[in-house]
């Protein structure tokens, strides 16, 4: 008796703690949302139009008066500009020159990490390992805040269904799910607990909205997609973004349905910022504003002007060295004519200050260099998340005979290839402080590990692109007389990224050529891949015996990739995206529609092509072990359940190997029944596991109902009664499968 009154006491206090905590907390946290907000009143009331004007304006660092610019009180932003000297230089002159002395945030693309270069994002997206990425990214903003950088245009969060299309590289492939959790870790990662801490910076997520759906993968092209489409494929991550409580979302290049999206009101204001409930502000794209006349909603700057400010731009990113100002001087000009209202511009400006507030730049404007001497993070711990978030995004595509992981005590290897001892493109596009020298080229990684006895012959082989077979016969000596030949081909940095799209995506150069030259040579090979997209890789697919997806890893690339090779870290990527088999096939993802004829074997009029499978090369969520792991036992808690519900499933994953190794167990739902067709499966769910060999675990994944909702025939998200469908496995051909239905 007496036990139980004591631990009900303890659950009651707990309790009361608790909603005592909250109260405080949600309390604490309005108290200081009123203060900012009327700080903001404030600000405003004692602004000129000029000035406020000024806070929408992001000029280029290159822009020549600057500093009078800055002292005028006309800039908001700054982007590009880079270094704690500089940056406090300007800060300075707009805290103690301009008249209201409201501080500059300076934007830079902190992509995949500052000076310690990280994977790109499509690579680290293949680690599924949220914890890590946020990590990276935590050190990005730290090493950004460090030199004076207070906001990063990222997390780019676009789903791309197009290998095509060279942004691919800075997003975390096809899939809303995976998406929406990379968009949420990176957020998080950058903003940190507290957005005003020293060494946090306010994110971005980009490009609002569909810019990945660029028609041919085209960069900056015309995207026309269903509303549907937009909501169920393209928002979610951009959602998880602002749920994660990112603090500002850039517009995008390209038309969405006919309407440029940094012109989009639909998208910008009634989504994004009334749905959505988003306080933070938007910024345009790189003169994406000024390209409204390109595009042909706007006859000059000032119609261009008007058209973004009332859909809800509140930044001009203004490419100066391109185009000229779109937002000054047309706004005021606007509000003269009365074409604009200035409770527009008001708000506006609000929402930057807002963020400015929210940064702590008015209680510290400059970069305490002190603050970041004392608290300096160690650069091994720097290495090691960016050694561990390389290793993780390696997908092992192929392992035949097992060649892979390769004895340590081998005796000799032929390292060929053009990016074998390559210091910058392992760097990926978008590296933005890159230290080339630390790049470990995965020739100095193998050196690094093996013992001095073991005889390494490195070639070049080839060029990336272009070139000659001139070295071709040199390669096939060395590979000749070696015990193992590792490969290494890929793209160049320069291949993805930005305006790098291409209509062929196999190997470029004389790279393939290469590699069937040395396969000749009858040795065991193995490629090691390193490229910002899917390739077209059927040759090597189905001849080379070991494949190994690396992407560009960083700093960490070579001692990520022979620690793979000779099995100090067993490999347990998953791809974030499909590999097609030919460029014909685009789009190929694995959340497709049923159609009214799913490909049938031997029946001629159903959904295939003439010359190819539908399936990818290598599918979604795809990626070997050097062990192999076994799914049993699938067992849903409750068969049928009402809806609002929650039921779960778990299943017994087994290490049936002799290794250790990490699994990527996946949760796939199929709606088999409802008012519209449903994909043939989505991902809801999917958690990281280690087994020891023999080891065997029980994973568990809640069912709940927000899993189950669906756009209906009305676009009203709801859940229908019916029959569901649960896969199970280790990638998006999950095998395992079982049924549960919701009932009225
Ligand atoms: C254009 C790119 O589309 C965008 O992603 C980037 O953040 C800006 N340029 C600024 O560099």
């Amino acid at each position: 008796m007496n036990n139980k009154f004591t631990f009900v006491t303890k659950i009651f206090l707990i309790k009361y703690f608790c909603v005592l905590f909250t109260i405080c907390f949600v309390e604490g946290s309005f108290a200081q949302t009123n203060q900012i907000e009327s700080k903001i009143d404030s600000l405003l009331s004692r602004m000129t139009l000029e000035e406020k004007i000024g806070q929408l304006n992001q000029f280029a660092g290159t822009n020549k008066q600057r500093d009078e610019l800055v002292e005028e009180g006309k800039v908001g932003s700054f982007l590009g500009v880079k270094g704690a000297a500089e940056i406090n230089r300007i800060q300075k002159i707009a805290m103690e020159k301009s008249r209201l002395k409201i501080p500059i945030i300076f934007g830079n693309d902190v992509i995949h990490g500052y000076k310690t270069t990280f994977p790109i994002p499509l690579a680290a997206s293949c680690s599924w390992d949220t914890e890590l990425v946020k990590s990276s990214a935590g050190i990005a903003a730290f090493e950004a805040a460090s030199e004076g950088t207070n906001w990063t245009f990222a997390p780019m969060v676009d789903i791309a269904r197009d290998p095509r299309w060279g942004r691919i590289a800075e997003g975390a492939g096809e899939d809303p799910y995976l998406g929406s959790a990379m968009a949420i870790a990176l957020v998080e990662g950058f903003q940190g607990k507290n957005l005003s801490d020293k060494n946090t910076i306010a994110a971005c997520a980009k490009h609002f909205v569909a810019y990945g759906a660029a028609e041919g993968g085209r960069d900056y092209n015309t995207v026309d997609i269903s509303d549907r489409t937009l909501k169920e494929i393209y928002l979610p991550p951009f959602k998880a973004a602002v749920d994660a409580g990112v603090v500002t979302i850039m517009s995008a290049f390209n038309s969405l349905n006919g309407v440029p999206a940094s012109a989009n009101h639909y998208t910008i204001t009634d989504i994004l910022k009334n749905s959505w409930r988003f306080n933070g502000f938007v910024v345009s794209d790189y003169n994406s504003i000024g390209e409204l006349i390109n595009h042909g909603i706007a006859g000059n700057k000032a119609q261009a002007a008007l058209k973004a400010i009332t859909a809800g731009v509140d930044m001009d990113m203004v490419g100066d060295t391109i185009e000229g100002y779109v937002y000054e001087p047309n706004l005021s000009k606007l509000i003269d004519e009365k074409k604009l209202s200035i409770k527009v511009i008001d708000a506006s400006v609000r929402r930057i200050l807002r963020v400015k507030y929210r940064l702590g730049l008015f209680e510290h404007p400059y970069v305490d260099t002190s603050y970041f001497r004392n608290n300096s993070l160690a650069s091994s711990y720097k290495n090691s998340v960016a050694l561990r978030l390389a290793e993780e995004s390696i997908v092992l595509l192929k392992n035949k005979k097992n060649i892979l992981p390769l004895k340590k005590d081998i005796k000799s290897i032929a390292v060929i290839g053009p990016l074998a001892d390559d210091h910058y493109d392992p760097l990926g596009p978008w590296a933005c402080m890159p230290v080339p020298e630390n790049v470990v080229t995965v020739l100095q990684g193998i050196k690094n590990l093996v013992p001095a006895s073991t005889k390494i012959k490195y070639i070049k082989g080839c060029e990336i692109i272009g070139g000659d077979k001139k070295e071709f016969d040199n390669a096939v000596k060395v590979a000749g007389e070696s015990d193992v030949v590792i490969l290494i081909l890929g793209e160049s940095a320069g291949m993805s990224g930005e305006a790098a799209s291409r209509t062929n995506i196999d190997l470029p150069g004389f790279q393939e050529k290469l590699a069937e030259t040395i396969f000749k040579v009858g040795k065991p090979v193995v490629v090691v891949l390193m490229n910002g997209r899917p390739l077209t890789i059927n040759w090597i697919a189905e001849n080379i015996p070991s494949v190994l997806e690396c992407w560009f890893l960083g700093d960490q690339t070579g001692n990520a990739i022979a620690n793979v090779l000779f099995g100090n870290y067993n490999p347990s990527g998953k791809l974030s995206v499909s590999f097609p088999r030919s460029t014909g096939q685009i789009p190929v993802y694995y959340n497709h529609l049923n159609t009214g004829r799913p490909f049938q074997e031997n029946n001629k009029y159903t959904s295939k092509y003439l010359d190819s499978p539908n399936t990818p090369f290598f599918p979604f969520g795809y990626g070997l072990s050097y062990t192999t792991f076994k799914y049993d036992s699938i067992k849903i808690s409750e068969n049928k359940i009402k809806i609002g519900d929650t039921t779960s499933v778990s299943v017994k994953v087994m290490n049936t190997g002799k290794a250790a190794g990490e699994e990527i167990v996946q949760l796939y739902l199929r709606d088999l029944v409802a008012s519209v067709s449903r994909p043939v499966k989505e991902l809801k769910g999917f958690k990281r596991i280690y087994l020891n060999p023999g080891e065997e675990k029980t994973v568990t994944f809640s069912i709940t109902p927000a899993m189950l909702k669906f756009y209906n025939i009305d676009m009203k998200k709801v859940i229908k009664p019916g029959k569901f469908q649960i896969m199970i496995g280790g990638n998006s051909n999950a095998a395992l499968s079982d049924y549960f239905y919701v009932e009225e």
